[in-house]
């Protein structure tokens, strides 16, 4: 696996559940850091977040915290704070790496899952865009196929936990489910609906023509990452009372016929894919499953009884590992991989 090199890095976001899960994930690969900074708002500045041994206190962001020496700046916030920083740290020299969906379908912007489309990361231009946490596991899933087969159409519902909308939603989900069995409803405001013994047909916000911006998402990003803008897409995101770990049933049609166990050969020997799926035993992947781990399991591959040829699976992933923190640092160890920190501190 190609390391990263000691950087400077900046974190904006830096008291979110993405970030403790990106210094957890730094840890776990034992990643050289030459100095880390966690940027917060002012609800978090002076927090201080356990880092290796010692403590790193949370700041607040301004247009001022990037000076020019962070060579890698991953933002983890919200939209909004990524549109204002990102073209600052990037102008300031840094390296970019964005968690929200500002930037995803700007074609200046590339948009990476590493074992799927790593030769994107070439044409940056001081930022990369990393993918919403349900698209990247479902492209994992499907490309070992459609780098062969091209697909033609793929239709997903999606079982989406609550950490994906951060802290917030996690306590929220707690508080109302601790709420509900002592007989009391208490909706914490962190979904669109209460969370707890119930599911929400909506993530993010509506567009004009009944979709989520969610399910927008999916379709949009599947398209750009796998470079196949014709791919038909119909997403339903539904938010469930799970804390960690999104889960998808999916249906997808290829150019030519898939027979199920080519699919499942195909998968599993995608890097970053583990196929546990053996029906007859009771095994298949559950969300508990994938928690805290970084795999994107598969199973309950089978054809679809709707369209001959198709085939329909299940899978689940760790929304702020390989959705999110995880696949931020394979962003990193291959632009190092590629010499293209170093070419962008060149640049600016
Ligand atoms: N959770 C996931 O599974 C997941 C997956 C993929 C992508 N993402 C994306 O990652 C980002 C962070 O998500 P999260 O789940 O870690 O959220 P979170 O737990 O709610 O944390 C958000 C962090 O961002 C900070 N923040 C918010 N607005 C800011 C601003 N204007 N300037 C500076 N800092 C600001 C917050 O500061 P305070 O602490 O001061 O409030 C907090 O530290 C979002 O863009 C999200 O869409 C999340």
């Amino acid at each position: 696996m190609p390391a990263m090199k000691p950087r400077a890095i900046a974190v904006v976001g830096g008291a979110g559940i993405v970030a403790r899960e990106f210094l957890r994930a730094l840890d776990e690969r034992g990643a050289p850091v030459a100095r880390l900074r966690l940027l917060a708002t002012s609800r978090s500045a002076g927090t201080r977040v356990p880092f290796r041994g010692g403590e790193i206190t949370v700041e607040e962001t301004s247009p001022d915290s990037f000076a020019g020496d962070d060579e890698i700046v991953f933002l983890s916030a919200s939209g909004e704070a990524s549109r204002r920083y990102a073209p600052i740290a990037r102008d300031r020299g840094a390296f970019v790496i964005d968690d929200s969906s500002a930037f995803r379908m700007d074609p200046a912007v590339p948009l990476v899952v590493p074992e799927v489309n790593a030769e994107a990361l070439e044409g940056h231009r001081g930022i990369v865009s990393q993918p919403n946490c349900t698209t990247t596991p479902m492209v994992m899933a499907l490309f070992p196929i459609h780098r062969a087969n091209p697909l033609r159409r793929v239709v997903v519902s999606t079982y989406q936990a609550v950490a994906g909308a951060g802290a917030a939603a996690v306590a929220g989900l707690r508080a109302e489910t601790a709420a509900a069995l002592a007989g009391r409803r208490e909706p914490s405001g962190t979904q669109a609906r209460e969370i707890a013994f119930n599911a929400v047909p909506q993530v993010d916000a509506f567009e004009a023509d009944g979709a989520t911006r969610e399910e927008l998402k999916m379709a949009n990003e599947t398209r750009k990452i796998l470079n196949a803008p014709d791919v038909a897409v119909s997403a339903t995101c539904v938010r469930v009372p799970v804390l960690f770990g999104h889960a998808m049933a999916v249906w997808a049609e290829f150019e030519r016929p898939v027979h199920p166990d080519e699919a499942r050969a195909a998968m599993a020997a995608m890097p970053g894919v583990r196929v546990v799926d053996e029906p007859a035993a009771g095994r298949y992947p559950t969300p508990l499953d994938a928690a805290g781990n970084d795999d994107v399991l598969v199973g309950r591959v089978r054809a679809d009884a709707s369209r001959p040829g198709g085939i329909a699976f299940w899978a689940v992933t760790d929304s702020i590992r390989k959705g999110a923190a995880t696949n931020v640092i394979q962003i990193i160890e291959e632009a190092e991989r590629r010499g293209l920190v170093d070419r962008n501190r060149a640049r600016a």
